[in-house]
């Protein structure tokens, strides 16, 4: 700051927030065409709520399985027989798979406010974290939908944050429907890496 400069202090931060100089009133671009610029920028002619437009990963996954995978869908089915899904009717299943072979079911459970449902991925996670399992190889989830049904989304978060990278085995009650690993789910994670 130059010892010249004897605008009140209020008026200096003002400038250094906006990146004016106001004694001269000078930007690179007149304001106006930034503004028309950025907006452009943003702009895309596309619906984006229209599904063809969107980039999610194919849900016409490969449902290539190995021989232990039909053990651990099987786990999930008969967790599923469980569901409490009393408000959506959509019973859900999980086992979670531990790397020395535990399988751990897992249903959804549902409230009558709604916002309390806990879905079959995370109830099957907090009963294996809560018995002491740490390391986990696989997950299948199983619904009663000719489509696969992946994980939502906080279930994804939280399979990463205690997972890590492991196999989702998606089957409904023909067999199985999808083999993913978590990280086609979910290819930008925020986690404790980001944390500094
Ligand atoms: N649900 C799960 O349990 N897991 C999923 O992967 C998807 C959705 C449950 C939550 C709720 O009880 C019902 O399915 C309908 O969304």
């Amino acid at each position: 700051m130059s010892g010249s400069d004897r605008r009140p202090a209020r008026d200096r931060r003002s400038e250094r927030r906006s990146g004016v100089d106001r004694r001269t009133n000078a930007a690179s671009t007149p304001p106006r065409e930034r503004e028309d610029a950025q907006a452009e920028e943003r702009r895309s002619g596309d619906d984006r709520r229209n599904e063809a437009t969107w980039q999610a990963v194919s849900i016409d996954a490969s449902p290539a399985t190995f021989d232990s995978d039909l053990v651990l869908l099987a786990a999930a089915t008969d967790a599923r027989t469980r569901a409490q899904a009393h408000y959506s009717h959509f019973q859900v299943g999980a086992a979670l798979e531990t790397a020395d072979g535990v399988v751990i079911g897992g249903c959804n459970i549902e409230n009558a406010t709604y916002g309390l449902t806990l879905c079959a991925e995370r109830v099957a996670l907090v009963k294996a974290l809560s018995d002491g399992h740490s390391i986990f190889t696989r997950i299948a989830v199983v619904a009663d939908t000719e489509a696969p049904t992946p994980p939502c989304g906080p279930c994804r978060q939280l399979l990463w944050e205690y997972c890590g990278d492991i196999d989702i085995i998606l089957g409904n009650l023909s067999g199985p429907t999808g083999r993913f690993r978590l990280s086609a789910l979910l290819p930008m994670p925020f986690d404790r890496r980001l944390l500094g």
